[in-house]
């Protein structure tokens, strides 16, 4: 059975796509069977996959007609035969829409998933910057959720409605649990960012991650490019990071 974990934040910006992505290809440097799901219709987890446009189908077509299966599209390259996604387009906007009269609509992803997560190790979720249908989707399809945000003081009531969305979730899924806070786009040159960043660990201990993700722009350039930090020039400092932080992660999940 896959560790399915969903990366959530309701503010923009913070860092989930990135977060999924290098988590995922780093899962599957070190030989996890990964499956990345795009439950944004920004689709950037896609497009960063190098997998827009792949499928005939996305995830929006699996959660409105529970008869399809769930688009599988497979990444090429250095990561082939252990890295999959489940893509996602614009029209997951329209499909969010549609889901709001449907029977079951927090459940469609979960029961989905169940019928492909023997073949993987983890399955990493990528969520849209609200706490919509959308994001209760993948909350109530993981076990863990794992919450990037920046250090700065306007993203820390962000954290707190998301821990309270957590605690609600736990209503249609018991065992859902926070996996951990990732500091990310950390710059440590900034005052407000050392504050808030000490804050944080002072006030959620263990839970924040050790590893904080710096502003690196090979992080940025990898990302635009549709490659992964371990392809691009450079990229050593990236893939240290993200080297450390997928080492918390199995630790704890
Ligand atoms: N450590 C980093 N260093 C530099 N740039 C970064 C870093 N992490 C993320 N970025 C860049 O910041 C922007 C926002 O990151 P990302 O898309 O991961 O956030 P998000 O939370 O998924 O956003 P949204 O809420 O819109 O889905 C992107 O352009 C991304 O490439
Ligand atoms: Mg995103």
């Amino acid at each position: 059975m896959a560790t399915v974990i969903a990366v959530a934040n309701q503010k923009g910006g913070v860092g989930k796509t990135t977060t999924t992505l290098n988590l995922g290809f780093t899962l599957a440097h070190v030989g996890k069977r990964v499956l990345l799901v795009d439950m944004d219709p920004q689709g950037n987890l896609t497009a960063g996959a190098g997998a827009a446009g792949k499928c005939p189908s996305t995830v929006a077509d699996a959660l409105l007609d529970r008869s399809k299966p769930l688009p599988v599209a497979a990444v090429d390259g250095a990561f082939a035969g252990r890295l999959a996604v489940v893509p996602a387009s614009l029209a997951l906007a329209t499909a969010e829409a549609a889901l709001l009269n449907r029977l079951g609509r927090e459940f469609r992803l979960r029961d989905q998933l169940q019928t492909v997560e023997q073949d993987y190790d983890y399955v990493l979720i990528d969520t849209p910057p609200s706490l919509g249908v959308l994001t209760i989707n993948a909350l109530v399809a993981a076990k863990y959720v794992l919450i990037p945000t920046e250090a700065r003081f306007f993203s820390l009531e962000g954290l707190r409605m998301l821990q309270e969305s957590v605690e609600e979730v736990k209503y249609l899924n018991p065992r859902l649990q926070v996996l951990g806070i990732i500091v990310s786009k950390y710059d440590r040159r900034l005052k407000e960012e050392r504050t808030v960043s000490n804050y944080l660990r002072r006030t959620w201990g263990e839970l924040v991650m050790k590893t904080e993700v710096g502003t690196n722009s090979k992080i940025l350039e990898a990302a635009s490019g549709g490659m992964s930090i371990f392809e691009i020039d450079g990229g050593e400092r990236a893939v240290e990071t993200y080297e450390s932080l997928t080492g918390e992660v199995l630790a704890r999940g």
